[in-house]
C-alpha cells in the first residue's frame, strides 16, 4: 500500500464504539452482530482515519455521490477541520485482509439553543461498497452511528433518503412524521459564478451579500417525486 501515514490518528475515540448497546436498536439482525463483533474477524468498525486516505474512502463516497478530485492535503484538512470541531463522528467498515473500507456513515451533531441548549444528529454519507450489499453491513453502519448519537446525548436523529430506502430506515427505528417530513433544497453549485466561490470558509465576504447569491435565492425547490423525504429517530429521554 501507497503511502499509508506511520502513526494514524482517529477522529474521534474509537472506545466509543465498545460502549453501543446493540439490544436497544429495533433492527433486526439474523446473525446478531454489532460495531463490536461485526460478525467476520476480518471486518473492522471504527472511526475514519487520517491513513483512510489510502483505503479507497473516497472512493467508496463516489458510489454515493460526486466527490471530485480530492488530494491528499485536502482530505487531511478536512479531516483536521472535523477533528477539531469534536461534532464529526464519520465512522467506517474496514475489511482489515484487503486494507479497504467497505462501508461508511457520519454522524454530524448540531448544537442548538432551543430545548435548553440541546444537540439534535444527522446522518449523513451511508454507503456500502456494491460487492458488499446485502449481508447487514448498511444496517450496522447506520444502527453504529444511531446508537452512537444516542450515547453522546442527541434527542434526536434526522436524515434526507430516498423514497425506496424509507423501508429500509424504518426497520431501524426511524419514521416520517405526517406533516413534517418534506425536505427542501437550494442549491448553490449549479452556476458556475458561485461554483467559484463554493471552497467552505474561505470567502471573506458573506456569500448573501453578493448577486449571485440573490439569483440562486429565486431557485429554492422542493424535492419531488421519489428524491427526498426527512425521516427522524426520536430517543427517549
Ligand atoms: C443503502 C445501502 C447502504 C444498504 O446497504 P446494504 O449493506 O446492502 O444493506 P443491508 O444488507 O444491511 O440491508 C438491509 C435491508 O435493507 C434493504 N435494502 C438495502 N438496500 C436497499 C435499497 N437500495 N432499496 C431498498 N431496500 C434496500 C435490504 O433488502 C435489507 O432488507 P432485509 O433486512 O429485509 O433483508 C446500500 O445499498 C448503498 O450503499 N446504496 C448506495 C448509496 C445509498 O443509496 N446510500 C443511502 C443514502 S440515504
Amino acid at each position: 500500500m501507497v503511502g499509508v501515514l506511520q502513526t494514524e490518528t482517529y477522529l474521534y475515540d474509537p472506545d466509543l464504539l465498545l460502549k453501543l448497546d446493540f439490544h436497544q436498536s429495533p433492527a433486526k439482525f439474523n446473525p446478531f452482530i454489532s460495531a463490536a463483533c461485526p460478525g467476520e474477524t476480518w471486518l473492522k468498525v471504527r472511526p475514519l482515519k487520517d491513513g483512510d486516505y489510502d483505503r479507497g474512502f473516497l472512493q467508496l463516497l463516489s458510489q454515493l455521490t460526486h466527490v471530485g478530485p480530492v488530494s491528499r492535503t485536502l482530505f487531511l484538512t478536512r479531516f483536521s477541520q472535523m477533528k477539531a470541531s469534536g461534532d464529526y463522528f464519520v465512522t467506517v467498515i474496514e475489511d482489515t485482509r484487503k486494507n479497504e473500507i467497505i462501508g461508511a456513515a457520519s454522524l454530524v451533531i448540531e448544537r442548538k439553543f432551543i430545548h435548553n441548549c440541546a444537540i439534535r444528529g444527522r446522518l449523513e454519507d451511508v454507503v456500502v461498497n456494491d460487492t458488499y450489499r446485502g449481508k447487514q453491513l448498511g444496517k450496522l453502519i447506520v444502527v453504529t452511528v444511531s446508537l452512537l448519537a444516542q450515547y453522546l446525548g442527541c434527542y434526536k436523529m434526522s436524515l434526507d433518503c430516498k423514497d425506496k430506502l424509507i423501508k429500509f430506515y424504518e426497520s431501524l427505528g426511524y419514521v416520517l412524521i405526517p406533516g413534517n417530513s418534506n425536505s427542501m433544497t437550494i442549491r448553490y453549485d449549479e452556476s458556475p459564478a458561485v461554483k467559484n466561490n463554493l471552497t467552505a470558509f474561505k470567502r471573506p465576504t458573506p456569500l448573501a451579500n453578493t448577486p449571485t447569491a440573490v439569483n440562486v435565492a429565486a431557485g429554492v425547490t422542493a424535492d419531488a417525486g421519489d428524491n427526498c423525504q426527512t425521516v427522524s429517530l426520536e430517543f427517549n429521554s
